[in-house]
């Protein structure tokens, strides 16, 4: 038997009794700081919920924040597992589903990149309007849990239309340089060499990191809307200056760091309207909170 999200979502939510949080956010490397910015409800170490997988990365603390961030009731992932580590990719199903469980509608996921693209350097920010699985590996390989989606599921529109133009007005307002782009995901634990650069440009890959892609197909299997950004921390190996490592990325995540932060508040301040709408639309009522 593998691990159990019921069990996992049972254990948090006894940790804030009553609290239902409508968006979840997962912080990549270096992002913590967003998540000092929630008015905490109640805080929980990955390590003391059962059947939750365990993060070993520094810069990832693992700990698990229920509370308000604009005035959203959210439940942040502070750290994140990745495959790199070793968990069996099933296993990587279950943070996501205990965001599920909890009650979100919106899952909004962060992470560090390597941009492809000179002219979005280290410092900036880019929203994910699609994305490449290069890993071979999928939490959502094995039998199917009907409890939380479909066998086969569509990935058109996986990074959600509706948020994306949403969160691109945001940024256009606080004034904030936002690029999108497709988004590959590299196994790791090493960055990539310049001749796996080069093959991935030609497959169309605006940004790559080691994450993400598994929260959001486990996140798209069970219908949650997804919108996800990614800091760039560095160029693609061959195209930066700097020799990469993870001292650096976390080094540089903390350049926008403040946007991310800003955008992600008044993203959230200003989302109430367009929650409700969609509620009226696929539940037939506007009573969302
Ligand atoms: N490659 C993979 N992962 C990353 C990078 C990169 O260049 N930068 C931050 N995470």
């Amino acid at each position: 038997m593998g691990l159990d999200p019921y069990v996992a979502a049972d254990f948090v939510k006894n940790a804030a009794p009553g609290f239902s949080p409508r968006v979840g956010i997962i912080l990549g490397s270096g992002l913590g700081g967003l998540a000092e910015k929630i008015d905490t409800v109640a805080s929980v170490d990955f390590k003391d919920i059962p059947d939750f997988p365990q993060s070993t990365v520094e810069g990832h603390a693992g700990r698990l924040i229920l509370g308000r961030l604009g005035g959203m009731p959210v439940v942040c992932m502070q750290g994140r597992i990745h495959l790199y580590e070793g968990v069996s990719p099933e296993d990587l199903a279950v943070p996501v589903r205990v965001l599920k469980l909890l009650g979100i509608d919106i899952l909004l996921v962060t992470n560090a990149a390597g941009s492809f693209h000179k002219d979005v350097g280290p410092g900036r920010l880019m929203l994910l309007n699609d994305h490449i699985n290069f890993t071979s590996r999928n939490p959502l390989v094995g039998e199917n849990d009907e409890r939380f989606g479909p066998r086969f599921f569509s990935m058109e529109d996986a990074y959600d239309p509706t948020l994306r133009e949403h969160l691109k007005a945001v940024a256009k307002e606080l004034e904030i340089d936002l690029s999108e782009g497709v988004y590959l995901h590299y196994l790791g634990p090493n960055f990539e060499t310049p001749a796996e650069i080069n093959a991935f440009r030609v497959l169309g890959a605006d940004a790559v990191g080691m994450s993400t892609i598994p929260e959001v197909l486990v996140a798209r299997h069970c219908g949650l809307r997804v919108a996800a950004i990614s800091n760039i921390t560095n160029l693609v190996a061959g195209l930066s200056e700097t020799k990469l490592s993870h001292e650096q990325t976390l080094e540089c995540a903390q350049l926008a760091a403040q946007d991310l932060e800003k955008l992600v508040t008044v993203f959230l301040k200003t989302l109430k309207r367009e929650l409700l709408k969609a509620h009226l639309k696929e539940d037939g009522n506007g009573d969302s909170e």
